[in-house]
C-alpha cells in the first residue's frame, strides 16, 4: 500500500499512529540537525521531520532529496510544538522511520507555489507542473463540482444527457469551421462542431423531448480572455415550449447551481431586460447591473446651439460618474485620449462637472447654465458628479458609452467579484446586416425563428423592414458576461427555406449545406427551444476570474497554440499523401 492516508488529512486526533504517506516534496528547511520537509499532493500538505534521532539511512537519504521529488514515508504522528495554525495539518507532524524515493525530479523551471515566479509561456510549457499549484487545482475542482451539480440537477428535471459526433458537417454559428480532411473521401473534409446545434434539433424531431450534454464545441476565431478554440458548452434543448419555459428552467438551474456551488441563494426572480433597452441605458447587449451608471441620450438638448460636433452628430449622450467632479484636467485629458483608442472608437470626449461653484463644461462656449441644467437633469447628476459625452452614429456612440461605463465602473471599483448579477437579454434582432458582403447574417443562428408577430416583415423582401425583424432570441448575462444563448427554434420547413434565402443562399444550396434538416422539418417537427451555456465562462465567474484559461486543464494560448504540445505542428509527406493534400 503507498499510502494510509493522505497529506491532507492527519489531526490531533491521530497523535501516536503509524501512518504511510506518499506524495511531492514542496520544501525542504535544514536547521541545525533538524530537517523539515513540506509534503503536498491533492489534498494539502503535511510536515514531515527528520532529527538525530532518526534512523541513519533516513538521515542519509534525506541529504539527497529535492524540491518535487515523489517519496514515500512511514512514521509516527506527533504533536507539533509550535503549530502552524493556517495550516489544517499545522497541529502534528511526522517523525519519519523510512523514506523510500519513488521518483528524483529535475529542479523545476517556477517555484510550485500559489504565487509562483514563472512567467505566463514557462507555466504554459510545463503545463502538469502548474497545474500542481493550488489556485488551478480549486479551479479544477470548481469546473468538477459544477458538472455534476449540472448532471444532478438536469437529470432530476427528465433531460437525458445524449452524446452527438464531432466528425460533422459545418453547421454555422458564425465562426470558422475546423476541418478534417476525410482518408476515405479523398478531397472531402469534416468539419468539427462549433456546437451541436442541428443534432440537439434533430433529436427533438426523434422525440427526445430534453436533452443536454456537456459537450466540446470548436471555433476558428480571435481569441480573447474569455475565448479558445475549442471550449465547453453545457447544451440543452426543449420540445413543445415557449420561451418562458425555457427561461424558467434554466433560471432555476442556475439558481441551482448558485446554491450548490457558491452556497448564494437568489429568491428573487433575475431581471429582464430587451436587447434594444440593454443597448440604449447601457450601450451593451450584456450589461453589467451590478453598478447603475445608466447612459441618458441628450441628442435633442445639445443640437442647434452651434456647436458643430453636436449639431453633426445622429446621437449623442452620455454618463453619470457620481462625485467624481474633482477629476483634475490631467484625468480628463488621459480619459480623452482612452476613449479615442481604436476599441473604444471615439472621437472625443465633452464633460460637464458639477463643482461647488455650478456646472462647468468643456463647451461652455456653445451652452448657457440652463442647457447644462437639463443635460444634467436627464442623467440624474448631483452636485459633486461628473458627466461625461459622446457623440456619433448612434449604436456606435452607444456602444462606445458603454464600454467607458464598464472602464468606470472598473476604475471606482463598482465591480466587485463575489457579487452577482444576472440578467436575462431578449428580444434580440433576427439579422445583421453586413456592408461588406453586401447581405443578412443571423443573428444568433439561422435555425432561430422571427418572433410571430413580425412574420410579415420576414417574408418581405424591403432590407429595412428584414432588419427589424426581432428573433425569439435570449442570452443569459451574469456581471457582464454572455454566459448563455438560446432562441425559439424555427421548425416548419417553409420558414426554415425562407431563413436561407434572406440569408442569400440559393435554394440549391441551401439544400447542399442543410437539405438534412430541411426534410426532418417535413417529419412532425414539435415545436422547440433551448439554450447552450459557456461552461469554462460559468466555471471562471464562480470562481471570480475573468479569464477561462485556468479552469480547463489543457488550454491554448492567445495564438490558438498548445505550447506543451507545440501544436499546431506539420504532418509527415506520408500522412499528406494518405489524405491526398499538397501544402
Ligand atoms: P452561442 O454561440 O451563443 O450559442 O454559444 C453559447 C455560449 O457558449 C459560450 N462560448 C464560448 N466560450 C468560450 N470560448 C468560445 N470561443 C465561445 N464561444 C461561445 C458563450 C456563449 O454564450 N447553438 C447555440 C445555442 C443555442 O441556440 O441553443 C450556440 O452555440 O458563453
Amino acid at each position: 500500500m503507498y499510502r494510509t492516508h493522505t497529506c491532507g488529512e492527519l489531526r490531533l486526533t491521530h497523535k501516536g499512529e503509524q501512518v504511510t504517506l506518499a506524495g511531492w516534496i514542496q520544501r525542504i528547511r535544514n536547521l541545525g540537525g533538524m530537517t523539515f520537509i513540506d509534503l503536498r499532493d491533492r489534498y494539502g500538505i503535511t510536515q514531515l521531520t527528520v532529527n538525530e534521532d532518526s534512523p541513519a539511512d533516513v538521515k542519509a537519504i534525506a541529504h539527497t532529496l529535492g524540491r518535487e521529488f515523489v517519496i514515500q514515508v512511514a512514521g509516527t504522528v506527533m504533536e507539533r510544538s509550535s503549530k502552524n495554525a493556517k495550516m489544517p495539518t499545522g497541529d502534528i507532524e511526522i517523525a519519519i522511520s523510512t523514506c523510500r524515493i519513488l521518483n528524483a525530479a529535475d529542479t523545476p523551471p517556477f517555484t510550485i507555489e500559489d504565487e509562483s515566479d514563472g512567467g505566463e509561456d514557462l507555466r504554459a510549457r510545463f503545463r502538469y507542473l502548474d497545474l500542481r499549484r493550488n489556485p488551478l487545482q480549486s479551479a479544477l475542482k470548481l469546473r468538477h463540482r459544477m458538472a455534476q451539480e449540472v448532471r444532478k440537477y438536469l437529470d432530476s428535471q427528465h433531460f437525458l444527457e445524449i452524446e452527438t459526433p464531432f466528425l460533422i458537417k459545418s453547421t454555422p454559428e458564425g465562426a470558422r469551421d475546423f476541418v478534417v480532411p476525410s482518408r476515405m473521401n479523398q478531397g472531402e473534409f469534416y468539419a468539427l462542431p462549433q456546437s451541436p446545434q442541428t443534432f440537439k434539433q434533430l433529436l427533438m424531431v426523434s422525440g427526445y423531448d430534453r436533452y443536454f450534454q456537456i459537450v466540446r464545441c470548436f471555433r476558428d476565431e480571435d481569441l480573447r480572455a474569455d475565448r479558445q478554440p475549442e471550449f465547453t458548452q453545457i447544451d440543452c434543448e426543449m420540445a413543445f415550449v415557449e420561451r418562458e419555459d425555457i427561461l424558467q428552467t434554466f433560471e432555476e438551474l442556475a439558481k441551482y447551481l448558485f446554491k450548490n456551488v457558491l452556497d448564494v441563494e437568489f429568491t428573487d426572480a433575475f431581471p429582464r431586460m430587451s436587447y434594444a433597452d440593454a443597448m440604449q441605458y447601457y450601450g451593451s447587449d450584456k450589461p453589467d447591473i451590478r453598478f447603475d451608471m445608466r447612459i441618458a441620450e441628450v441628442t435633442d438638448v445639445v443640437k442647434g446651439k452651434n456647436f458643430a460636433v453636436f449639431d453633426d452628430a445622429e446621437y449623442t449622450g452620455g454618463i453619470c460618474v457620481q462625485n467624481c467632479a474633482g477629476y483634475t484636467r490631467k484625468q480628463l485629458d488621459e480619459l480623452t485620449e482612452w476613449v479615442k483608442r481604436p476599441q473604444v472608437g471615439a472621437k472625443g470626449l465633452v464633460y460637464i462637472r458639477w463643482t461647488d461653484e455650478g456646472l462647468k463644461s468643456s463647451v461652455d462656449k456653445f451652452y448657457t447654465p440652463d442647457d447644462l441644467t437639463r443635460i444634467a437633469a436627464r442623467h440624474g447628476a448631483k452636485q459633486g458628479d461628473l458627466i461625461l459625452l459622446l457623440c456619433g452614429e448612434k449604436k456606435k456612440t452607444q456602444e462606445a458609452l458603454g464600454t467607458l461605463r464598464i472602464e468606470m465602473g472598473t476604475r471606482l471599483g463598482l465591480r466587485k467579484s463575489g457579487t452577482f448579477a444576472p440578467l436575462w437579454v431578449y428580444d434580440f434582432p433576427l439579422l445583421e446586416w453586413d456592408n461588406e458582403t453586401q447581405r443578412f447574417y443571423a443573428m444568433h443562428h439561422p435555425f432561430t425563428s422571427p418572433k410571430p408577430e413580425d412574420l410579415e416583415k420576414f417574408n418581405s423582401n424591403d432590407k429595412n423592414l428584414l432588419a427589424q425583424v426581432n428573433a425569439n432570441a435570449y442570452d443569459f448575462v451574469l456581471n457582464g458576461t454572455e454566459i448563455g444563448g438560446g432562441s425559439i427554434r424555427i421548425h416548419d420547413s417553409k420558414v426554415q427555406q425562407r431563413m436561407f434565402e434572406v440569408l442569400g443562399f440559393s435554394p440549391e444550396e441551401a439544400n447542399y449545406k442543410f437539405g438534412f434538416i430541411i426534410n426532418a422539418f417535413k417529419y412532425g417537427a414539435p415545436p422547440h427551444g433551448g439554450i447552450a451555456f459557456g461552461f469554462d465562462r460559468w466555471c471562471a465567474l464562480f470562481g471570480g476570474q475573468e479569464t477561462i484559461r485556468d479552469f480547463i486543464a489543457f488550454p491554448k494560448n492567445n495564438a490558438g497554440r498548445d505550447v506543451m504540445l507545440d501544436a499546431p505542428s506539420k504532418i509527415d509527406e506520408a500522412q499528406l499523401k494518405e489524405l491526398g493534400l499538397k501544402v
